[in-house]
C-alpha cells in the first residue's frame, strides 16, 4: 500500500513542527535560565541605591547594565561599573557574587569596577567565564589572593583588576601567560612581590600586549637585561610606585612601539639620563618623576630633540636630582604640552629657543638652582595656562614683552622664601594684559613703589598674593571695585597703608594675610568665610569688632597682634569652635579675659602676651582646652593665685606667666603638666608654623622657641617654696622663676631636670645651699642663682665648671668658691677673705683651673649652641623637620597646585 502524497506533506509537516517545538523549548529554557541566572546573581548583592531596580519583568535584555546577542538573546555584556564613583558611596553595589554567572554561557563582557566588595576574594569561578574577553573589577574592592583560575580565560583581551582592597596580592603570577591574546593589563596596587623574580619574563610572554600598568605593584627590581623583547606591541608602560633603585635598565630603550612610558615615583638613580632614552621616537608622554637621577640633562634633551617629528606632549622630570643646563635643543619638541622640571638642580637661564613651543601649557620650573633673567621669548607661548618659576635666583627686569602673547595664562607663580628682591617687574601703569589670572603668587619680587596697575581688569582671580614686593601705596579704589572672591589673599610684607574695607568677598576656608604693613584704622570684618587671618604687625586701631566670633565664624587662625587694639576681649571670640591659634599680643587690650573657652576645644596656640589685660587668669582655661601647647599671657596685670585647672592642660608645652601680679604659690599640681615631661611635638606646631611660612625669614627665626619646653613665672609676686613636684617635668627645657619672693631651699631633684637648658630662679629669697645635683644638668648653658640667700660652696664638676660668670652667684652673700672670689673653709664654709693670699700653691691651682676652664668654656659654649642639636637627636631631627617642612610648605603650595591640575598623585 502506498502512502498517498498526503500524508507525505502532513508527516512532514509533523517533523517540522516537532522540531519547531524542539528548538522553541531549548531557546525558552536558554532564556529562562539566563533570567533566572541574572536575577539569582542579582538577589545576592546589595544595591542600596536601587541601580538593579530596572531588573524585573521577562525581557532581561532590557534591564540597565545588560547586552545580549540581538539574535539569539543571550546575555553577552555585564556593565555594572558604578556609574557615580566619586559622590557618595550609595551607588556601590556590594554583597557576594553569585556563581549563577555561570549560566551565562556566552558572556564576553564583565565590569563591576568602583564598586564595594568589602575584601572578598575574587570568585575562583570567574576562571570557567571561558567566553569572556574583558574583564574589569578595577576598584571594586576584592581582597586576598588573586584566583590562578584567571588564567583560564585563554580569550581574555583585556583585564584590569587594579586598585583592589590593599591585602590584594598574588601567590604566583606565572598563569597570567596563559593569557595570550591580552592586550590590556592593570594589576595597580595588587601586592606582586611573590612574583619580583620573574614578573617581567611573564609578562614578556605576550605578544599582542599593547598596555601593561603595573603602579604600586611592591616590585623591587627590574632586571638590567632582557633576553628578547617578546612584547614588541607595547605602547604604554606604567612602573610607576615600585621599590625599583637600579638605573633604568636598557632594554627599556629598545621599546621602540612606547608612546607612553612612567616610571616615576621609584628611587631610580643613574649617572645620565642616557641619551638612549632619546631614542624613543614614539613617545608621547614621559614620566620619570620623583626619582633620585642625577646627572646632566642636556644630552638627554638633546639627543629627544633629534627625533625628526617628536611628539612628546608630557616631559616631567620633575623631584630628581638633575643638573645642567636646559639646552635650546628644547624648543625642537614641538609638541610639548606639559613640561615639568621643578625641584631638581638645573642650572642656567631659560633658553630663548623656549618660545617656539607653542603647544605648551605648563611650564614647571620651581625650585631649581637657575638663574639670570627669563627671556622675552616666553611671552610667545600663547597656549600658555601655568608659569611656575617659583624658588630659583632669577634676576633682571620682568616686563610687557615677557607676557605679550601669554592670552590663556590663568595662573603665575614666581616666588621665592629668602626675602632678597633680585627681580624687578617693570609695567607700564596703562598696560592691559592679554590674560585674565585666577592665580597669582608673587614673592619677593618688586613690584612696586605703586600698587600693580595692571591687576586692574584681573577680575577672575581667586589666588592673589604679593608679599614683600617693594609696594608702598595704598589699595586702590578699583582693586576694591574689581568685586573679586578670593580664596587667598595675602600682602605682607610691604608697605600698604590706608584703611582695609569691609566690602571684599571670600570663598570658603579663605586666607587672609595683610601682615607687616601699615594698614591703618579699624579691623576689618569679613563675612562668614574666612578661615585664616592674619593682620599683625600693622596700624590698626579701636576695639576688636564685638562680633567678630559671629561674623567669621570659621576662622581657625587669628592673629592680630603688634597693633594699636584697645578695649576688651570680645565675648564673641568664644564663639569661634575651629580656633587653633589666637595671637593677640603687643597691643592695648585691657579687661579680664572673657570665661569663654568652652568650645574652643582644638586651641593649642594663645598668645595674649604684652597687653595690660588684668583680673584672675579664668579657672575654665584649663578644663576645655585638651589641645593647648602655648599659652603666653606675659607682660599684663593678672592678679591672684595660678589658678590649679592650668594643671590639667596636658599637652603644654610651653608656659608663659611672666611679668604679671601673680601671687600665693606655684601649685604643686604642675608636676602634673604631662606636655613638659615628653619631647615637644613639632607636628602639632603646624598651624603656626604656616603663619610663619608665610611671611620671610625674620619671622623663622623665633621658630626655635617653639621647640622647648618653658616654664616661665618670672616678675610676679609667687611666694612659698619651690614645689619639689617640679623637678618631675624631666622635659623642661627652660625653667625660669625669678623676680618672685621664692622661699626655702631649691629642690635637692634638681638635678632630674637632665634636659635643662635655662634655670633663672635670681632674685627670689631662696636658701641653703646649692644641691650638688646640679651637676648633673648637662646642656645647661644659661644659669642665674643671684640675689638670694643661698650658703655654701658652689658646686664645680660637670657643666657647672663652664659656667664661670660670677654674676650667676652675685648677691648670695654666704655662698663662696669659684667662680666667686670667697673663699670656702674646710668645713664649706665661707673663709675669710683670703684675697692676698694667691701667691700660695692652692691660689696658683685655682687661677690654673680658672684658665683651664676659659678654655674649656669656648669649646663648651660651642657646644651648648650645636650640642644640643647634636646629641639630642630627637630634637635635632625636630629642627631639621621643621627647616625641612618650611621648605616643603613652600614647595608644597606650588605642587599641590601643580599635582592638583594634574590629577596626579603625590607619593604618600
Ligand atoms: C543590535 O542591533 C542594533 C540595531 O540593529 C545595533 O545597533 C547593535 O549594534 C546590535 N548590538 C549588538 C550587540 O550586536
Ligand atoms: C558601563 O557603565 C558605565 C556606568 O554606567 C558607563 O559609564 C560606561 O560607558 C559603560 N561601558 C560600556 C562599555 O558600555
Ligand atoms: C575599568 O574600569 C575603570 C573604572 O571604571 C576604568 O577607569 C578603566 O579604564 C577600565 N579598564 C578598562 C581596561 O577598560
Ligand atoms: C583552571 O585553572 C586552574 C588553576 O590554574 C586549574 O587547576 C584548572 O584545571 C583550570 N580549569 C579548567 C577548566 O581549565
Ligand atoms: C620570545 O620569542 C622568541 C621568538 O619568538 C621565543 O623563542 C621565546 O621563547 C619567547 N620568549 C618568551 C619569554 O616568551
Ligand atoms: C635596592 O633595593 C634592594 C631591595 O630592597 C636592596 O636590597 C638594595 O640594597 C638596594 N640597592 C641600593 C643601591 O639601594
Ligand atoms: C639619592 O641619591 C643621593 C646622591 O646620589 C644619595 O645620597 C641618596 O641616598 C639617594 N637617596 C635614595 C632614597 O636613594
Ligand atoms: C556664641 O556663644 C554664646 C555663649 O556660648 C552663645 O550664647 C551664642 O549663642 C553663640 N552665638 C552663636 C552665633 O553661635
Amino acid at each position: 500500500m502506498a502512502m498517498g502524497s498526503g500524508s507525505l506533506q502532513l508527516l512532514f509537516l509533523i517533523l517540522v513542527s516537532g522540531l519547531l517545538f524542539l528548538e522553541t523549548i531549548k531557546l525558552g529554557s536558554s532564556i529562562e535560565i539566563e533570567k533566572k541566572a541574572l536575577l539569582k546573581f542579582k538577589d545576592s548583592l546589595t544595591d542600596p541605591s536601587g541601580r538593579l531596580s530596572s531588573w524585573v519583568g521577562e525581557n532581561y535584555c532590557t534591564w540597565s547594565g545588560v547586552t545580549c546577542n540581538n539574535k539569539t538573546g543571550n546575555v553577552i555584556e555585564l556593565n555594572l561599573s558604578n556609574p557615580f564613583p566619586h559622590s557618595s558611596n550609595i551607588h556601590e553595589l556590594r554583597g557576594e557574587i553569585n556563581p549563577s554567572l555561570l549560566d551565562l554561557k556566552h558572556l564576553s563582557y564583565i565590569d563591576l569596577s568602583m564598586n564595594n566588595f568589602g575584601g572578598i576574594q575574587i570568585p575562583t569561578f570567574f576562571g570557567s567565564l571561558t567566553k569572556l574577553r574583558y574583564l574589569n573589577l578595577s576598584s571594586a574592592s576584592f581582597g586576598g589572593t588573586i584566583p590562578p583560575n584567571l588564567g583560564n580565560l585563554s580569550s581574555l583581551l583585556y583585564l584590569d583588576l587594579s586598585f583592589q582592597f590593599n591585602d590584594s596580592n598574588v601567590n604566583d603570577l606565572r598563569w597570567i601567560s596563559s593569557l595570550s591574546s591580552l592586550k590590556y593589563l592593570n594589576l595597580g596596587g595588587v601586592d606582586l612581590s611573590k612574583a619580583a623574580s620573574y614578573w617581567l619574563q611573564t609578562v614578556n610572554t605576550l605578544p599582542s600586549l599593547s598596555e601593561l600598568h603595573m603602579p604600586q605593584c611592591a616590585l623591587l627590581n627590574l632586571p638590567p637585561s632582557l633576553p628578547s623583547i617578546n612584547f614588541t606591541s607595547l605602547s604604554l608602560l606604567d612602573l610607576s610606585n615600585n621599590g625599583f633603585n637600579s638605573t633604568i635598565p636598557h632594554w627599556l630603550f629598545n621599546l621602540s612601539t612606547l608612546a607612553q612610558l612612567d616610571l616615576s615615583k621609584n628611587y631610580f638613580i643613574g649617572g645620565q639620563l642616557s641619551r638612549s632614552l632619546g631614542k624613543l621616537c614614539n613617545l608621547q608622554m614621559l614620566q620619570l618623576s620623583y626619582n633620585n637621577i642625577t646627572g646632566e640633562v642636556t644630552e638627554f634633551i638633546n639627543s629627544l630633540s633629534r627625533c625628526p617629528d617628536s611628539r612628546l606632549e608630557t616631559l616631567d622630570l620633575g623631584n630628581n636630582q638633575l643638573t645642567g643646563n636646559l639646552p635650546n635643543s628644547l624648543g625642537f619638541l614641538k609638541n610639548l604640552q606639559s613640561l615639568l622640571l621643578r625641584n631638581n638642580l638645573f642650572k642656567g637661564s631659560i633658553p630663548n629657543s623656549i618660545g617656539n613651543l607653542s603647544s605648551l601649557e605648563e611650564l614647571y620650573l620651581s625650585n631649581n638652582q637657575m638663574m639670570g633673567s627669563i627671556p622675552q621669548n616666553l611671552g610667545q607661548l600663547s597656549s600658555l595656562v601655568v608659569l611656575e618659576l617659583s624658588e630659583n635666583s632669577w634676576e633682571g627686569v620682568v616686563t610687557e614683552a615677557h607676557f605679550a602673547n601669554l592670552s590663556n595664562l590663568r595662573e603665575i607663580s614666581i616666588f621665592k622664601g629668602s626675602p632678597n628682591i633680585s627681580m624687578i617687574f617693570n609695567i607700564s601703569s596703562d598696560w592691559i594684559p592679554p590674560f585674565k589670572l585666577t592665580y597669582i603668587n608673587i614673592r619677593s619680587c618688586q613690584l612696586g613703589p605703586k600698587f600693580p596697575t595692571w591687576l586692574r581688569n584681573q577680575s577672575e582671580l581667586n589666588t592673589l598674593v604679593l608679599n614683600n614686593a617693594r609696594i608702598s601705596d595704598t589699595l586702590p579704589d578699583w582693586f576694591w571695585k574689581l568685586d573679586l572672591q578670593l580664596s587667598d589673599l595675602e600682602v605682607s610684607y610691604n608697605t600698604l597703608s590706608g584703611p582695609v574695607p569691609n566690602s571684599l568677598r571670600f570663598n570658603d576656608f579663605a586666607n587672609v594675610d595683610l601682615s607687616s604693613n601699615r594698614f591703618e584704622g579699624p579691623l576689618p570684618l569679613w563675612s562668614s568665610n574666612v578661615s585664616t587671618l592674619y593682620l599683625r604687625d600693622n596700624l590698626f586701631v579701636g576695639p576688636v569688632p564685638l562680633d567678630i566670633g559671629e561674623v567669621m565664624p570659621q576662622l581657625t587662625d587669628l592673629d592680630i597682634s603688634r597693633n594699636f587694639l584697645n578695649g576688651s576681649i570680645p565675648l564673641s571670640i568664644g564663639n569661634l569652635t575651629a580656633l587653633t591659634n589666637l595671637a593677640i599680643s603687643n597691643n592695648y587690650l585691657s579687661g579680664e579675659i572673657p570665661d569663654f573657652w568652652n568650645d574652643m576645644p582644638y586651641l593649642y596656640y594663645i598668645d595674649m602676651s604684652n597687653n595690660s589685660l588684668s583680673g584672675s587668669i579664668p579657672n575654665s582655661i584649663g578644663e576645655s582646652m585638651p589641645s593647648l601647647l602655648i599659652l603666653r599671657l606675659r607682660n599684663n596685670s593678672f592678679v591672684g593665685n595660678i589658678p590649679s585647672q592650668i594643671c590639667t592642660l596636658a599637652t603644654l608645652h610651653i608656659l608663659d606667666l611672666s611679668q604679671n601680679k601673680l601671687s600665693g604659690i606655684i601649685p604643686p599640681c604642675f608636676g602634673n603638666l604631662s606636655g613638659l615631661k615628653i619631647d615637644p611635638d613639632t607636628n602639632r606646631y603646624e598651624g603656626h608654623l604656616q603663619v610663619v611660612a608665610k611671611g620671610i625669614i625674620l619671622v623663622y627665626q623665633d621658630s626655635n622657641l617653639y621647640l622647648v619646653n618653658s616654664l616661665d613665672l618670672s616678675n610676679n609676686n609667687l611666694s612659698g617654696d619651690i614645689p619639689e613636684e617640679l623637678t618631675g617635668l624631666f622635659k623642661l627645657g627652660t625653667l625660669n622663676l625669678s623676680m618672685n619672693h621664692l622661699r626655702g631651699k631649691i629642690p635637692g631633684k634638681i638635678g632630674n631636670l637632665e634636659w635643662l637648658e635655662t634655670l633663672d630662679l635670681s632674685k627670689n629669697k631662696l636658701s641653703g645651699p646649692i644641691p650638688p645635683s646640679m651637676t648633673s644638668l648637662t646642656f645647661l648653658n644659661h644659669l642665674n642663682l643671684s640675689y638670694n640667700d643661698l650658703s655654701g660652696k658652689i658646686p664645680t664638676s660637670n657643666q657647672l665648671q663652664t659656667l664661670i660668670d660670677p654674676s650667676i652667684y652675685e648677691g648670695n652673700l654666704a655662698l663662696c668658691g669659684f667662680p666667686l672670689t670667697t673663699k670656702c673653709t674646710n668645713d664649706g664654709g665661707q673663709a675669710p677673705n683670703r684675697d692676698k693670699e694667691d701667691t700660695n700653691d692652692e691660689g696658683k691651682f685655682e687661677k690654673l683651673l680658672f684658665y683651664i676652664t676659659i678654655v674649656l668654656g669656648f669649646f663648651v659654649g660651642f657646644w651648648g649652641v650645636c650640642g644640643t642639636l647634636i646629641i639630642k637627636k630627637h630634637w635635632r631631627d625636630a629642627y631639621f623637620h621643621f627647616l625641612g617642612k618650611l621648605k616643603d610648605k613652600i614647595i608644597g603650595l606650588v605642587s599641590l597646585r601643580a599635582s592638583c591640575l594634574q590629577g596626579k598623585l603625590d607619593r604618600a
